[in-house]
This record gives C-alpha cells, structure tokens and sequence, in this order.
C-alpha cells in the first residue's frame, strides 16, 4: 500500500533518506510508550485511592488480622482486646458513611441498600462485643469461632456491598 511503502511517499522521497524516516517512526514509538506508562501509572494511583470508608476498612483489616494471629493465645488477650476496640471504633464510624457502590445501585433501591450496609455494619460491631466478653472472660476457645464468624460476615458483607474492582481477588 501507499502508507507502507515510504519511499513512495513524497516526504520520504530522495529529500528525506529512509533511516531519518525510521528514527521518526522511533521516537514516535517512545512517546506512545511513555504515554502509555504514564496513563496506566495514573490509573494505577487512582485505584490506590481509598474512599473516606475504604480508610475505615483499611484499619479494621490491621486490626482484625492482628487479632486472627493472637486470638488462641491467652497472654496476648490484653493486646488483643486493644485491637477490638480499634475495630469497634472503626466499624462505629463506618456506621456513618455509605458504599461507594451505591451510585450503582438503581435511585428506587438506594435507601434499602444503604440501611441494609448499615444493618451489617450493626452486626459486625454485635460480633465484636460478643468477641470482647469472650476474650476478657478469657474463653479463647469461643472467641475463635466468633472471629470465624466475622469472616464470614466479612465475605458475605463485601460480596454484596462493595464495587468488586477489575483485576481484584475474588470477594474477601
Ligand atoms: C472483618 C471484617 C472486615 C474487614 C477486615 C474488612 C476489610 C475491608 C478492606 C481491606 C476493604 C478495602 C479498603 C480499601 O483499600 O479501599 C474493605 C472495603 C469495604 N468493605 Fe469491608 N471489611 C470487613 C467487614 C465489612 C462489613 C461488615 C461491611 C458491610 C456491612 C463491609 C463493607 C465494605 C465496603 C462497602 C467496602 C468498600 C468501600 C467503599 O464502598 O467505599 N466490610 N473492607
């Protein structure tokens, strides 16, 4: 074709040798890549942005993983009741926001959807009282299958509130 032969096209022709022509077609290469990467280094940092209750989840996983590796362990009840109170705290502020993906949700389905977040927000923070009598009662025993119990509230609550994102491990 015309366009692939580019000693056939006028600009190229016997003014404008064929290396010159390939290093244009180079450095047009670079730019596209370096467009490129910095497109998908911004998408990258936007998807790395936390929402207001992303920030909140963020420090009830610290917690609550702090909390997984100790739970057995009867000497450690005093730092892992520390850590249920950050979870409760957190969980008590979330109470206040509302998904994200909301905004999907159809405007007649928006109020149910955001009481039923909040009633599983309720429900976390009942489960982590339940927690904390069993931990300062010194029932580790219980107190491990009510953090198996949060998991699965954990699993359940995302699978159904929160925007599952491109390229993100199934619900967590
Ligand atoms: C053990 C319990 C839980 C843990 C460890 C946990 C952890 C997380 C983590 C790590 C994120 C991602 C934060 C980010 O980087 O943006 C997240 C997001 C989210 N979680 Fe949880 N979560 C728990 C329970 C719940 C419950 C009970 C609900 C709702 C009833 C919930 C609703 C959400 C929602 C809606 C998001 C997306 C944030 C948004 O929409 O702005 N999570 N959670």
């Amino acid at each position: 074709m015309y366009q692939c032969r580019p000693s056939l096209h006028p600009a190229y022709g016997p003014t404008q040798p064929l290396p010159a022509m390939l290093l244009r077609f180079r450095s047009l290469g670079t730019l596209s890549l370096l467009a490129l990467a910095l497109t998908s280094s911004a998408l990258q940092a936007q998807s790395d942005e936390k929402t207001p209750l992303g920030k909140k989840m963020a420090a009830i996983n610290t917690a609550f993983k702090a909390i997984g590796r100790q739970i057995e362990d009867p000497a450690k009840n005093a730092s892992t009741l520390e850590q249920i109170t950050v979870m409760e705290t957190n969980a008590k502020a979330a109470l206040t926001l509302e998904p994200e993906k909301k905004a999907q949700v159809p405007a007649a389905q928006q109020a149910k959807f955001v009481a039923d977040y909040k009633a599983g927000i309720q429900k976390f923070i009942d489960t982590a009282v339940k927690l904390r009598t069993a931990v300062k009662a010194g029932k580790n025993a219980e107190a491990v299958a009510i953090v198996d119990e949060m998991k699965a509230q954990q699993r359940e609550s995302h699978k159904e509130f929160r925007i599952r994102k491109a390229g993100a491990p199934p619900a967590q």
